[in-house]
């Protein structure tokens, strides 16, 4: 009698984007090589336009600017369902370029991540390249955080460091960067994935 065995549910995925969706694309590959036990389950934008959201089929596919939606609390709102909807079990910011608020990040605390380019906590915010240079660090690189309610200051997961060259600019320092946000990304969704990352009790209880 051959008996199917239930295979174990693959662990649930929502990215979250608003722009060119590189870092979805790199876990899209992952999994395609079967280097990322999951799958993405759903992509949600502020840009309905964007990029990021062609790389899935258009049922994964949410998004919805927050004019429309009646302001950034509504929004949050009308994400925060659309979400729950695709029972995630992690929620990845990536290249998300929108504050999330408390009620919103209280929703998803535990299994809320954000990639951010920068060695947090310097350079919360945008323009982090830019910063970099215009203080004359030697090195940079890139963090991978829980999320909390304030901008970019979640408890670090991981990180990542790049030199900064003679001659560098903001764009070659991003593009540098890249690949390593890229790997990074990768790297804590397969411990996420695989039970071997688990929030701390502090981020957990947000
Ligand atoms: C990346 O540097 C990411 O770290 C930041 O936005 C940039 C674009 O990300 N949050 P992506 O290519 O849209 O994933």
């Amino acid at each position: 009698m051959d008996r199917h065995l239930p295979s174990a549910p693959k662990p649930r995925m929502a990215v979250l984007v608003s722009g060119r969706g590189s870092n979805l694309q790199a876990l899209l590959d992952a999994i395609a090589r079967g280097e990322l036990a999951g799958e993405i389950v759903g992509v949600f934008s502020d840009q309905p336009e964007c990029a990021a959201l062609q790389k899935v089929a258009e049922p994964l596919r949410w998004g919805m600017r927050i004019k429309d939606a009646g302001g950034r609390e509504a929004f949050d709102a009308r994400l925060a369902d659309a979400l729950d909807a695709c029972r995630p079990d992690w929620v990845v910011c990536a290249g998300y370029m929108r504050i999330l608020g408390a009620a919103f990040v209280q929703r998803f605390a535990g299994r809320l991540i954000n990639i951010h380019p920068s060695l947090l906590p310097k350079y919360k915010g945008l323009h982090t390249h830019q910063r970099a240079l215009d203080a004359g660090d030697d090195e940079h690189g890139v963090s991978v955080h829980w999320v909390s309610a304030e901008l970019d200051s979640g408890e670090l997961i991981a990180q990542r460091r790049i030199p900064i060259l003679p001659g560098d600019t903001p764009e070659t320092l991003a593009a540098r960067l890249l690949p390593e946000e890229h790997r990074l990304l990768v790297e804590v969704m397969q411990a996420a994935t695989s039970g071997r990352l688990r929030a701390p009790d502090a981020v957990a209880q947000a």
